[in-house]
C-alpha cells in the first residue's frame, strides 16, 4: 500500500472545517485527514483536563493513521491542551512529529489588523478564561487594547444547524451588543472560535460598517505555509496527492450534511472512536 503521511486538522466539531477550507484553497497539494470530536462538542464550558484529555487521544488518532504534523484547528483546544501536548507529551510519544495551535499564529496579526488598536474578541468561556489571547497579544502587540467576551450558545446552536433561526439570531445579536457595548472604538472583531466563521457575513450586519469581522482560517493558512517553507525536513514527510480525509466521533452521515454547509460541497466522513 502506498506511504501515506497526511496533514492532522482536528477540532471538537464542524468548526476546525472553516480553517481546512483556506488549508486547501492556499496548500491544496497537501494530503489531510480532518478529525472531528463531534459527539463530545463543545469543549467550551470543559475543564482543562478534560479538553487536554480529548485533544491528546484526538492527537494520538491522528499520529496513528501516518500524521507527522496536526494542527489543533480549535481555539479552546489550542487554549487549554496545546502547550502540555507540545512540552509533556510529544518529547517521549513522537520527538519528531509537530503540533501546532491556531492562537498565537492569529495573535502575530491582530495588531497590524486595526486602526483604532481596540480589538474584540468572541470566543468560547474556555479560550475567554485561559486568557491566552490578551497574554499572547501582549507579546506581538502591547499597545492593543483587548476586549473579550464569552459566547456560550454559538457553538451548540451551530453543531445542531440552529445558529440562524429566530433564536439562534437572538442569542448572537445579544452577544454582539454587548462586546460592542464595552468600547465603541473597537473596529476589528476577530472571530477566535473556529466555528464561528460561518456566522461571519450575518455578524457583519449588526455592527458599524467600519468594524472588520475577521476569521482565522486564511491567517491560519499563511502562517502553515510559512511554517512549512521554515521546516524542509517536515514538509518533505508530508505526502502531496491532494487527498482529503474525514472522520467524526459521532454519525457520520449527520456530519457529512453538517460538513458540507461548511465546505460547500459533499463529502463523505468515517466514524472513529477516541480513546
Ligand atoms: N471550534 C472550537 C474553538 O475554536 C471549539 C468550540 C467548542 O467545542 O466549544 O474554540
Amino acid at each position: 500500500m502506498q506511504r501515506k503521511n497526511p496533514i492532522g486538522v482536528f477540532d471538537s466539531g464542524y468548526g476546525g472545517l472553516t480553517v481546512l477550507a483556506e488549508i486547501i484553497k492556499k496548500l491544496p497539494q497537501y494530503d489531510y485527514i480532518y478529525l472531528g470530536d463531534n459527539a463530545r462538542a463543545p469543549y467550551g464550558p470543559r475543564s482543562f483536563d478534560v479538553v487536554y484529555e480529548f485533544t491528546l487521544e484526538a492527537v494520538k488518532e491522528l499520529f496513528s493513521r501516518g500524521c507527522e504534523l496536526v494542527v489543533l484547528a480549535c481555539n479552546t483546544a489550542s487554549a487549554k491542551a496545546l502547550r502540555t501536548i507540545q512540552q509533556k507529551d510529544l518529547p517521549q510519544l513522537a520527538p519528531h512529529k509537530r503540533v501546532l495551535g491556531v492562537i498565537r499564529p492569529s495573535t502575530e496579526i491582530i495588531g497590524q489588523l486595526s486602526q483604532t488598536n481596540h480589538v474584540g474578541i468572541l470566543a468560547t468561556e474556555g479560550t475567554v478564561k485561559s486568557l491566552s489571547f490578551p497574554l499572547e497579544l501582549a507579546k506581538f502587540s502591547p499597545e492593543t487594547i483587548v476586549h473579550q467576551h464569552a459566547c456560550p450558545m454559538w457553538v451548540p446552536l451551530i453543531e445542531n444547524g440552529r445558529h440562524l433561526s429566530e433564536g439562534g439570531k437572538f442569542f448572537i445579536q445579544e452577544d454582539i451588543q454587548k462586546i460592542m457595548a464595552k468600547d465603541s472604538t473597537i473596529d476589528v472583531i476577530i472571530l477566535a472560535c473556529t466555528h464561528f466563521p460561518i456566522l461571519k457575513d450575518y455578524i457583519q450586519t449588526l455592527v458599524p460598517k467600519n468594524v472588520k469581522i475577521v476569521a482565522q482560517g486564511a491567517i491560519i493558512a499563511e502562517k502553515l505555509e510559512d511554517y512549512l517553507v521554515r521546516h524542509q525536513e517536515l514538509d518533505k514527510k508530508c505526502t502531496k496527492n491532494g487527498e482529503v480525509q474525514f472522520l467524526t466521533t459521532e454519525n457520520s452521515e449527520d456530519f457529512d450534511k453538517n460538513a458540507s454547509k461548511f465546505l460547500g460541497y459533499a463529502i463523505k466522513s468515517e466514524h472513529v472512536k477516541l480513546g
